[in-house]
């Protein structure tokens, strides 16, 4: 049984004077502990899709079913990562990180140590007393990122995490993200813009097209890991998802036209 299955996911936003068609039957079943990355041109429904997983949205018609459940709200077992990452402004770096554990119960010692472990992961030991708004939005993604790892879900939904992040620092961070999943297992839907980062990520990449969206197709990425955004054993997989993508952007420009 597949740890995580979309079935059928419909959805559309507004009214009958405007209505925006957007996800168009996305079936998409993953296992525990794979590393699916999605694709897609910019506005096709990939955020939109994830907040579904998520249940922070709710479908038209269609189901999320997470071990053999359908999903019918949040819980901690499946953490977001945010595009654009939402912290708390009226708390520490280091609160943020530990909030959710807090609300969890976990001992003050323990949270003390867990977000320092994830803080200094993302190079931000030394912030940890810092407030966001004294970070720049990099940072602040990171401390989003290093407050979702913390949860230790089960299930991580990371919509374009690295797209702020300066290139050292996001190759940094593909070689963490990798070492961090073969360490705990865990089951990654991971959104990206960059084909590059798909690639060296995914065990699994897929790709949509154009809204309202389907999944156009998938490629499965076998090569040894650890894997590096640059290595040119990848280029091959990486320009055969450009393939792909590349007319579903074309289209977006016509629609947009
Ligand atoms: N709450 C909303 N109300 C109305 N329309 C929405 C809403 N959320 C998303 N949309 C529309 O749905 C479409 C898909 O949006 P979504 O954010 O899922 O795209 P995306 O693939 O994540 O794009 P990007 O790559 O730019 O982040 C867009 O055209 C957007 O305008
Ligand atoms: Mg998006």
């Amino acid at each position: 049984m597949a740890k995580l299955e979309a079935r059928n996911i419909k959805k559309s936003f507004g009214d009958d004077d405007y209505s925006l068609y957007t996800l168009d039957g996305i079936d998409l079943a993953v296992d525990a502990g794979e590393f699916v990355c999605i694709v897609g041109p910019s506005g096709c429904g990939k955020s939109t899709f994830l907040r579904i997983v998520a249940g922070l949205d709710v479908p038209d018609s269609g189901e999320i079913i997470l071990d053999g459940q359908k999903v019918t709200g949040t819980g901690p077992e499946k953490i977001m990562v945010f595009q654009e990452g939402a912290l708390f402004p009226w708390l520490s770096v280091s609160d943020n990180v530990s909030f959710g554990l807090k609300i969890n119960g976990v001992p003050p010692e323990d949270r003390q140590q867990i977000s320092t472990r994830y803080l200094e992961m993302m190079q931000l030991g030394q912030f940890a007393r810092y407030y966001p708004h004294q970070l720049s939005t990099g940072m602040k993604q990171r401390v989003a990122i290093a407050r979702a790892l913390a949860m230790d879900p089960d299930v991580l939904l990371m919509d374009e995490p690295f797209a702020a992040l300066d290139t050292q620092t996001r190759y940094t961070l593909i070689g963490e993200m990798q070492e961090i999943w073969q360490r705990t297992k865990k089951t990654i839907i991971f959104v990206t813009h960059n084909v590059a980062e798909s690639a060296a990520l995914g065990s699994r990449v897929v790709v949509f097209g154009n809204r309202p969206a389907r999944i156009k197709t998938e490629f499965r990425i076998d090569k040894p890991r650890p894997r590096h955004a640059e290595d040119g054993s990848l280029a091959d997989i990486q320009s055969k998802i450009l393939a792909e993508l590349r007319p579903e952007v074309k289209k977006q420009g016509d629609l947009d036209d």
